[in-house]
């Protein structure tokens, strides 16, 4: 379950968070204000709130209940974006100028500069950064327990309350996220080494 809300949110939160830092870079000024105000909104609340508000609030959101799995990757998937989002731009603007004009000057397109030229460079600068933030998301994840989603954090506290030994699920849970994180910062490692070689 933590696996699963981690992946689907990871994977709304890059598609999003793309879209957000291209508005943010967008020479269209209602975009900029559209994407920051976004960001200002899912990253000055907590997201533990931004969770119960979508779950608990979803019949006046959305009309019906929805299930706590959909509440949960949807909160995180929107929550990552606004991070994901400043990170991408981050490394958009550290992308030399002088890439965009070589661009333009040889008439490239807008979009085709954007996929073929810019974006695989920035994505190499903001790898450490984007795996911090997967990271992030692995650990906050334990938060679903709060609207009654089985995942690690939760299941480890059943084992608890069945067994009325609390020490050992929880520290076993705890063993759990730091495998995950550190097979997060392996693979990171190895995407790294594998793009130093076209430098
Ligand atoms: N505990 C923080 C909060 O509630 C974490 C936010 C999630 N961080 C992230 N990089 N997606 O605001």
């Amino acid at each position: 379950m933590t696996l699963k809300v981690v992946a689907v949110a990871a994977v709304i939160g890059i598609i999003l968070g793309i879209i957000l830092s291209l508005m943010k870079i967008s020479r269209i000024k209602p975009l900029n204000w559209i994407a920051d105000f976004y960001t200002s909104i899912f990253r000055g609340t907590p997201l533990v709130l931004q969770l119960m508000l979508i779950y608990f609030g979803s019949p006046q959101l959305f009309g019906v209940q929805i299930e706590a799995f959909e509440a949960a990757f949807l909160s995180f998937g929107l929550n990552s974006a606004a991070y994901i989002s400043e990170v991408i731009r981050g490394g958009i603007n550290a992308v030399d100028k002088g890439q965009r004009e070589a661009a333009l000057a040889l008439g490239v397109p807008y979009s085709s500069m954007m996929i073929s030229i810019i974006l695989p460079q920035a994505f190499k600068n903001i790898l450490p950064a984007l795996m911090n933030e997967f990271i992030t998301l692995t650990k906050e994840s334990a938060i679903v327990t709060t609207i009654g989603l089985a995942d690690i954090m939760r299941r480890s506290y059943i084992v608890g309350g069945d067994t009325y030994k609390f020490f050992e699920p929880i520290l076993f849970a705890g063993l759990i996220y730091y495998v995950m994180v550190m097979i997060l910062t392996v693979i990171g490692k190895l995407i790294e080494g594998r793009m130093k070689r076209s430098d």
